[in-house]
């Protein structure tokens, strides 16, 4: 957590942060399409579309996750000597967003090509993973502009090479 995210790991928390959204502005098209198919009708083409979108850009997701993963556990960061009670909260909540975003893409796979009944515990992690970066982007902006600290700097390219 402490002293540093690589190169790829900073471009890969960027990629995420751009693909999560897609997720939400597609999400609802699925219901429309299987809506249409169960009323015997044609569903439209941008909800045919956007259904393709979610499942692809959430496949890749998943997949950006994993390797991020791989990345974290090759470069752990390590704790302050003393870690606050915020330090252990936002550790943990890293790990939540490894754990629910890979499990989102899973459920989400499953709901897709093995077994709709899934779907409504994909649609619950969606609140969840929701709920999750609300508090992230929070404690973000927190250290950003009251603590005015280095914690975005650490996920900001330009200003951590500036410090090396
Ligand atoms: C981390 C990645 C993902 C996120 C954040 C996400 C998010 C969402 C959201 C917000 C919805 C709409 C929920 C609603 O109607 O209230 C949804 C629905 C759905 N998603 Fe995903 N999704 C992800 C990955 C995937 C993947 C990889 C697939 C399939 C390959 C998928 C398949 C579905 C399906 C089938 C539904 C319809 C569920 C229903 O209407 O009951 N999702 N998802
Ligand atoms: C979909 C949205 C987001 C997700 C899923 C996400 C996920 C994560 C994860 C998992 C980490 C921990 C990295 C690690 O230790 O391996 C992290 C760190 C970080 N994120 Fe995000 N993030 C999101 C959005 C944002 C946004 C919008 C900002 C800025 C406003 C931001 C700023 C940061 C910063 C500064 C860190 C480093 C904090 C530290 O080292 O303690 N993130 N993010």
């Amino acid at each position: 957590m402490r002293n540093g995210y690589s190169g790829p790991q900073i471009l890969l928390h960027w990629l995420i942060v751009t693909l999560v959204p897609v997720q939400y502005l597609t999400g609802g098209s699925i219901e429309r399409v299987h809506q249409a198919v169960h009323m015997g009708m044609v569903p439209s083409r941008l909800a045919l579309l956007e259904h393709t979108v979610h499942n692809y850009c959430g496949m890749s997701i998943g997949a950006i996750m994993a390797v991020r993963l791989v990345l974290r556990l090759l470069r752990p960061g390590v704790l302050p000597a003393n870690p606050s009670l915020a330090d252990r909260a936002a550790r943990l909540l890293y790990l939540g967003f490894y754990a629910a975003i890979i499990a989102q893409a899973s459920l989400g796979f499953i709901a897709s090509y093995i077994w709709f009944g899934i779907a409504t515990v994909h649609v619950a992690g969606a609140w969840l993973i929701l709920a999750m970066v609300g508090m992230h982007v929070a404690a973000a902006f927190w250290h950003g502009l009251i603590k005015k600290d280095d914690v975005l700097d650490r996920m900001l390219p330009a200003r951590r090479a500036a410090e090396e």
